[in-house]
């Protein structure tokens, strides 16, 4: 009788362990998986916000998969303060169309790089293959340039800037005729085909820099504002060879309102 009663409670204790124990296994797992969740997300952000300090968009990269001609956000007409409508039309319709056409012909052949954004192969161009590494650079540089360019430009733009963006022009150049008169200059001044811009460097100040081409700020960790394409092909229809009247008059289309969702958005980046 004393056997039978230590038997079952040997078997009552046995079971009481191995539930418990197994009780303890599973709490760990689910423990393991919460923390893999909770601290991959923080870790994967704190890594693309590092990556894409210098991206158009944080959350606009864009896509390779295929790469799409934007719509212009106005009538090629809408901009003949600055820029008549047959110029608007080639420049888009065919300019950068090319630019898409010719970045997606290149990446057929690698349909892995189709899965990266033209952000991401911009910034870091060493690991295109080199076979089409020039192709990517021009036509995806391109194709960022030209889609950031249409944005910034509206029919209802010009006039003084406002919000963020005037503020930190002041502080910067002291006013915004003298930024205006730096960003003219430097524009005139880029020899042959190429672009002028506003951008934000890692040190977080203001700076005018020009690429040549279709090189975007990107490529040097730099964070476009706003960019003026000084290529002919921007302004030959109506201004010819008269690039300093093309910059003066670009100014009566420049759109505040989009450079500042700009400059916010890679503020807003910084916080995360
Ligand atoms: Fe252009």
């Amino acid at each position: 009788m004393i056997v039978k009663k230590t038997w079952r409670q040997k078997s009552i204790l046995f079971l009481t362990g191995f539930f418990l124990i197994s009780l303890l296994f599973a709490c760990q797992t689910a423990s393991i998986n919460e923390s893999s969740t909770s601290t991959a997300t923080p870790v994967t952000e704190k890594t693309f916000s590092t990556q894409s300090f210098a991206v158009a968009y944080p959350d606009r990269e864009l896509t390779t998969s295929p790469a799409r001609l934007p719509e212009l956000p106005y009538a090629a007409n809408a901009l003949e303060k600055a820029i008549d409508a047959e110029t608007m039309k080639l420049h888009h319709d065919r300019h950068h169309a090319a630019y898409v056409k010719n970045l997606n012909a290149a990446l057929q052949k690698y349909p892995e790089l189709q899965n990266k954004s033209v952000e991401a192969m911009l910034r870091d161009l060493n690991s295109v293959p080199e076979d089409i590494r020039e192709t990517v650079r021009n036509n995806g540089g391109g194709h960022l340039n030209h889609t950031i360019f249409w944005q910034i430009m509206s029919p209802n733009g010009g006039g003084e800037p406002t919000g963020e963006i005037a503020q930190q022009i002041n502080q910067t150049f002291g006013s915004f005729d003298a930024f205006k008169k730096q960003f003219n200059q430097a524009g005139g001044d880029r020899f042959g085909s190429g672009w002028v811009w506003l951008v934000r460097n890692p040190q977080n100040q203001l700076q005018i820099v020009t690429t040549p081409n279709q090189d975007s700020p990107i490529m040097d960790s730099l964070y476009p504002i706003m960019g003026n394409d000084v290529w002919e092909h921007a302004y030959y229809l109506r201004y010819q060879n008269q690039r300093a009247e093309y910059l003066n008059n670009w100014w009566n289309v420049v759109n505040w309102s989009e450079i500042n969702r700009r400059i916010q958005a890679v503020s807003q980046q910084d916080d995360t």
